[in-house]
């Protein structure tokens, strides 16, 4: 067997450079905070919203495989529905359908009422998604607890999302509803998966087998 030479190792070095280069960088999901620092509150004394979430959204760019951390406590209530008509009601209640989400740390946790709790929330699925609370009667909502958002297409959803782990949020004593809006986000998920993983490795494959050619000849 002959002997490496230095040309065959330098050519071998900058095929893996351009295989790098080539390859591009694995997917990056945003981390949204919802509020910035002002979290997911209302102030019940001056009855207003924490801050302006409409304005907060309308600065944010979220994709697939994003997530919205919403940092509040355990007596707040967090809603995610795709019915336009749930949320300018401001209310989970009427939503016979299955396209809304009710996320909450509220009061289930076994902690304290005002004790601090981090709802998250992954965006599985593309287009316009929305987000309020049904607390006070849909009082919270009315009065700025709320906004909406536009999910791009982005990277599209990580492959881990294929078959979705259980979510980590809790859901309060899901109803027969809510059961079915989970299954719904998991069908969904799968349908955007794009098998983006899948060529890139196929790719970096094909450059291994070039240099291991040069490296034999
Ligand atoms: C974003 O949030 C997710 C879910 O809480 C967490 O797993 C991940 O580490 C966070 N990423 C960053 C960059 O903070
Ligand atoms: C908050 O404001 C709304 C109207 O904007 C009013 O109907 C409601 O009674 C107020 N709530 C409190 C506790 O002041
Ligand atoms: C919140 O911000 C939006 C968009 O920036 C604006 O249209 C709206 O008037 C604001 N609402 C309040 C109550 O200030
Ligand atoms: C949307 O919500 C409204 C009221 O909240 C409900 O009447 C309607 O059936 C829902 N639509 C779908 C498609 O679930
Ligand atoms: C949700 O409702 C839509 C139409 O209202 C239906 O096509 C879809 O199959 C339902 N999904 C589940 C999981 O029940």
């Amino acid at each position: 067997m002959k002997a490496v030479t230095t040309v065959q190792l330098l050519i071998a070095a900058a095929f893996i450079t351009a295989a790098l280069a080539a390859d591009p960088s694995p997917p990056q999901y945003t981390n949204h905070t919802v509020g910035g620092a002002a979290g997911w509150f209302f102030f019940d004394k001056k009855n207003t919203s924490a801050t302006n979430y409409s304005d907060w959204a309308s600065k944010e760019s979220f994709n697939l495989g994003d997530f919205l951390i919403f940092n509040t406590a355990n007596r707040m209530a967090v809603v995610q529905t795709f019915n336009e008509t749930t949320y300018r009601l401001c209310s989970a209640g009427e939503d016979d359908g299955n396209d809304t989400y009710v996320y909450s740390g509220v009061g289930d946790s076994g902690g304290g009422f005002d004790d601090p709790v981090t709802v998250t929330v992954r965006l599985t699925v593309e287009g316009k998604s929305y987000y309020f609370s049904d607390a006070g009667e849909g009082m919270q909502c009315f009065k700025g607890l709320r906004f909406s958002i536009v999910v791009g297409h982005g990277r599209g959803l990580p492959s881990d999302l294929n078959r979705p782990p259980p979510p980590p949020y809790r859901e309060a004593s899901p109803t027969p509803m809510e059961a079915a809006a989970a299954d719904a986000t998991t069908s969904q998920g799968e349908r955007f998966y794009n098998g983006g993983e899948g060529r890139r490795g196929a790719g970096v494959g094909f450059f291994v087998i070039l240099v291991g050619w040069f490296l034999v000849c």
